[in-house]
């Protein structure tokens, strides 16, 4: 099949009409939707012929839409970062799509359980030997910690920096328990308690499948941020444009390092990618302390909207917005064997 052939189903979750989020987390949800319609413009503007198709209302619904769908030329060009308020969703809408036995672009759903659950992530990077910090998971607020002081204090299941403030970085056992409580109850998930590494913070962007580019990596430069414990990636510094914190993290492309000191941080970033079955493209979040890359996040759908980091990577590699969604869109035609 030749790639202009195939029809593109834009598959991305339009959770305006919400009815489980929580109110604070909404801009991070809605920017799905505006960013749809950034690579739906981009995917029209290669030539592609693209429908764009909106997770409402339930997968029954979803289930239905596709069955209009031909298995035979379409490819589902997954944007589904969660549904209804649950980040966990998104692999469920995977699920669904591979159960159809539909072709879509990036992780498996396997490859994104495993991703979204920050704690088995986690294990899983430790079995690889990829270096991850230390970390504790709280089901209930009361239990001992048993790790040092400062630590941050996560959602075990968001991404996007839901549930993460300046409060998340704790330096005491009563704003720990605080902190866990307000996880526990806010977001009904466990929290994952984690130390804190102080070092500097960069974002591994690749495209890809056996042979793995890795882009230029991206550092969120702290320098004007002087209390080393508010050196972090807060929700409100990533999506509230009022915020103080919004525009005080530039972030740099390329960052400035040592050779050798890339070289430890690909190897920690393709190392990621294949230990959590990464494909098509992904992002890994590291801490780099000491000469230690830390991977706290593993992104199986990195944003894409065309102000976010991956596409900054992809831009400082020389491409443009088409052009990075075209790649993502051959790897995964590649992956299936359905071009030359
Ligand atoms: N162990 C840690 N040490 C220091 N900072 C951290 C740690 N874990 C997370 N952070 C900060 O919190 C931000 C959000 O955490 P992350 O695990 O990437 O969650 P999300 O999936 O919501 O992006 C990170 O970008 C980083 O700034
Ligand atoms: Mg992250």
């Amino acid at each position: 099949m030749s790639a202009k052939k195939i029809q593109i189903a834009l598959l991305y979750n339009d959770d305006s009409q919400v009815r489980n989020v929580n109110p604070q987390d909404l801009l991070a949800v809605q920017s799905t939707v505006t960013t749809t319609h950034q690579l739906c413009k981009a995917l029209v503007g290669l030539g592609y012929s693209t429908v764009k198709i909106a997770v409402r209302n339930s997968l029954e619904e979803l289930a239905q839409t596709l069955r209009g769908y031909s298995l035979a030329d379409t490819l589902i060009f997954n944007n589904c970062d969660g549904f209804d308020g649950s980040n966990q969703a998104a692999a469920k809408i995977i699920h669904l799509i591979e159960d159809m036995h539909f072709l879509h672009t990036g992780a498996s759903a396997e490859a994104a359980e495993l991703c979204i659950d920050k704690p088995r992530a986690k294990e899983r990077l430790l079995a690889r030997n990829i270096p991850t910090p230390r970390c504790q998971v709280f089901e209930h607020p009361g239990e001992e910690y048993c790790l040092g002081f400062p630590a941050i204090v996560k959602p075990s299941v968001e991404d996007g920096s839901m549930g993460i403030t300046l409060n998340s970085v704790v330096s005491t056992p009563e704003q720990l328990e605080k902190q866990v409580r307000m996880v526990l109850d806010t977001y009904a998930e466990p929290a994952l308690v984690e130390e804190f590494i102080p070092g500097r913070e960069l974002a591994v962007a690749m495209l890809g499948n056996e042979k793995i580019q890795v882009l230029p990596i991206a550092e969120d430069d702290y320098s004007l941020i002087k209390n080393p414990l508010e050196r972090l990636l807060t929700y409100e510094s990533k999506w509230e444009s009022a915020s103080p914190y919004y525009n005080i993290i530039p972030s740099r492309i390329p960052a400035d390092l040592t050779p050798a000191e890339e070289k430890a941080i690909h190897s920690a970033a393709e190392g990621t990618f294949r230990a959590m079955g990464l494909r098509d493209f992904g992002r890994v979040d590291i801490r780099f302390d000491n000469g230690i890359p830390y991977v706290i996040d593993v992104n199986e759908l990195p944003d894409l909207a065309p102000d976010a980091g991956f596409w900054h990577s992809a831009q400082a590699a020389g491409m443009t917005y088409p052009q990075m969604v075209d790649k993502i869109v051959k790897h995964a035609l590649q992956r299936e064997g359905w071009t030359p």
